[in-house]
């Protein structure tokens, strides 16, 4: 099979539903291949899967994330281009810096009961809700609420507007799939843009009357008294995707997540009690089932990586949820193995833009994993589980268990 082919299969319907035989493909092509000029994929010269070539275009601040034509005639895009996880140094380093002082391993520690207290609560739901044997679905019971709650908690948004919230996510995920840049999809995603920043135009005037404990009140007054180097309108931009980033994805770790662990009952049972154990998995999850899958980076000059020509401004696919499968790095890579050595998956990615909350995500697994399969040892999964349909934020939207009555 020629690489075109790999890619319009990975791009199909099916291949969303199951993109690791194309990885596979693409692995026998070697660590990266030239991509056939074709409209679909214009931007893009070459798709990589090889772990350490990826690697290496990650860490090297050189590779630069590229704006797309037209950005700021776009809400969506004028929002991602004035937030950490779009732009360059040195815009980049100044902002990552004021969101990075917040993750500190104080705040960490303070989310732990409050990952707790939300696990423990959805949990007892869950037993009603499932009592007699009745199915129930995971996602929304279980893997949509505890990202969501405790990443509320953590910036400062009210529960309340949760559900609103959910969908403006939705509308800016569905836009940056491959196949996302349609124009009712760019549509949405701008209503989505458009939407939230006034949201957070009116939350920050509330905290700035009314200080809170939260993260949102401590970044205002930091903005206000001159204190870090962004303006009112950066900190909205950085809100949006910060949230964003934070809780589709975690959302997919869980759902991911569970049918791997419930396929391996030595694990499963074994769990409670083993932390080690529990890392071991969170990051196996990750690796295995990852919930990004690609992401990509512009050259900074002509220049060739391994064997293939890139030209100065042009883009390579970095397929992330592909590197994770390496046979070259990871032996037998699609055993689920959470005792497994090695390098450390690219779920997160890697270098500058390394992912700012996977200390938080990592901490929800571990927690809230080894709690649900204590509460609920004889946990089944009823039915097929069906996919989101969306190739670079892969994960299962419904997944209908039973608790064991
Ligand atoms: C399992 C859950 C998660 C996964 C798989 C994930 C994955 C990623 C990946 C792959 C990147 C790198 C983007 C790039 O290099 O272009 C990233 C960046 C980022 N993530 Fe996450 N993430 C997760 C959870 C979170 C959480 C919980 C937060 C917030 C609390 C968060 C906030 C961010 C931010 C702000 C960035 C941008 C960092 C930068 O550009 O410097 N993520 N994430």
């Amino acid at each position: 099979m020629d690489v075109d082919e790999i890619l319009t299969g990975l791009y199909s319907e099916q291949g969303r539903q199951n993109p690791y035989p194309w990885y596979a493909a693409l692995h026998g092509h070697g660590p990266i291949s030239t991509v056939p000029a074709r409209a679909e994929h214009s931007t893009i010269t070459a798709v990589a899967a090889g772990y350490d070539l990826v690697d290496q275009v990650l860490r090297d601040p050189q590779w630069y994330k590229q704006a797309p034509p037209g950005w700021q005639e776009q809400e969506i895009l004028r929002t991602f281009n004035s937030s950490m996880m779009f732009v360059n140094p040195p815009d980049h380093t100044r902002m990552r810096s004021v969101f990075a002082k917040t993750f500190t391993p104080r705040r960490l520690g303070a989310l732990e009961p409050v990952i707790v207290r939300v696990v423990d609560t959805l949990l007892d739901r869950m037993a009603e809700a499932g009592a007699d044997g009745a199915e129930t679905d995971f996602v929304a019971d279980f893997a949509y609420p505890v990202p969501a709650l405790v990443m509320a908690e953590f910036i400062g948004l009210p529960e309340s507007d949760l559900a609103w919230y959910r969908q403006r996510v939705d509308w800016i995920d569905e836009f940056l799939d491959v196949a996302g840049k349609t124009p009712q999809r760019l549509a949405l995603a701008n209503q989505a843009a458009e939407e939230l920043r006034a949201y957070y135009r009116d939350l920050i005037a509330h905290r700035r009357a009314r200080p809170g404990e939260d993260l949102i009140s401590g970044l205002v007054e930091a903005v206000d008294a001159g204190d870090v180097p962004l303006t009112e309108e950066e900190l909205i931009s950085n809100l949006i995707v910060l949230f964003n980033a934070s809780f589709v994805t975690t959302v997919y770790m869980f759902s991911n997540g569970l049918p791997l662990l419930l396929a391996h009952p030595d694990v499963v049972a074994a769990l409670p009690g083993d932390d080690a154990l529990a890392r071991g998995c969170v990051d196996e999850v990750l690796r295995l089932a990852s919930p990004v899958h690609f992401l990509a980076r512009a050259a900074p000059r002509d220049t060739e990586l391994g064997g293939v020509p890139v030209r100065r401004d042009e883009n390579v696919l970095l397929m992330i949820a592909g590197a994770n499968r390496d046979p070259a790095r990871f032996p037998d890579p699609d055993r689920f193995d959470p005792r497994r050595d090695g390098p450390p998956s690219l779920a997160f990615g890697v270098g500058p833009h390394f992912c700012l909350g996977a200390a938080v995500s990592r901490l929800e697994g571990r927690l809230a994993l080894p709690r649900l399969l204590a509460r609920f040892p004889r946990l089944t999964v009823t039915r097929t589980p069906t996919y989101s349909g969306s190739l670079f934020l892969r994960g299962i939207d419904k997944l209908f268990v039973s608790t064991g009555g």
